[in-house]
């Protein structure tokens, strides 16, 4: 059971839910009569992104990409690779980027920069949590739902080392789950 791989529950699937429509209610005032072109980075934001959709009300394509940092597995190097790229033309369109979690914001400031080379309509983020003390690159994030501690978290989508990614809730991983992978 990957239940008993966590050592506390840090947001409930209520809580999740509470913060996803707060965010889409803010998204739906901002974009009306806007279409939107959504751009969900593989794979963390795949379960709150599906969450989140299907509460926005506008008109909507959606899209994905995927980076991969090279380096160590709990925290990102900085230097970002593209591993899978939009089959739209961003050109003119409306892009939101739905991320799982700012950490480090050096995957979110490098594909926003990359993103910008394309000339968007406009370009927002939006997130579900934010740990803005490990912050390293500056990132602008329009739409942030929860902001969390210093501790990695597993479970909506989050990873460690590609586990626990189905659990409903967000979890803190119980330090002997590091010790085994290491
Ligand atoms: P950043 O580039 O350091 O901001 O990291 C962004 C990515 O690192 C996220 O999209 C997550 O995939 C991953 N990440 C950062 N913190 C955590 C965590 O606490 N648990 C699981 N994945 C994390
Ligand atoms: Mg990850």
């Amino acid at each position: 059971m990957i239940h008993n791989d966590i050592k506390s529950i840090l947001i409930s699937e209520e809580k999740i839910a509470e913060t996803t429509q707060k965010l889409a209610d803010m998204i739906n005032k901002d974009y009306e009569g806007k279409e939107i072109l959504l751009v969900i980075i593989l794979k963390g934001s795949l379960v709150f992104a599906s969450d989140l959709m299907k509460k926005i009300n506008c008109r909507m394509k959606v899209d994905f990409m995927q980076a991969s940092s090279y380096g160590a597995s709990t925290t990102s190097s900085g230097i970002i690779n593209i591993k899978k790229d939009l089959d739209n033309d961003a050109a003119g369109k409306n892009i939101l980027i739905v991320e799982d979690i700012v950490d480090s914001g050096n995957t979110l400031a490098s594909l926003k920069r990359e993103l910008l080379t394309r000339n968007p309509a406009s370009l927002k983020i939006c997130t579900l949590l934010n740990k803005p003390d490990r912050r390293i690159s500056s990132v602008d994030i329009d739409y942030s739902g929860i902001e969390i501690p210093d501790e990695f978290v597993v479970g909506y989508g989050l990873d460690f080392n590609e586990d626990y990614r189905n659990l409903p809730y967000i979890g803190i991983l119980d330090p002997r789950v590091y010790a085994k992978v290491k």
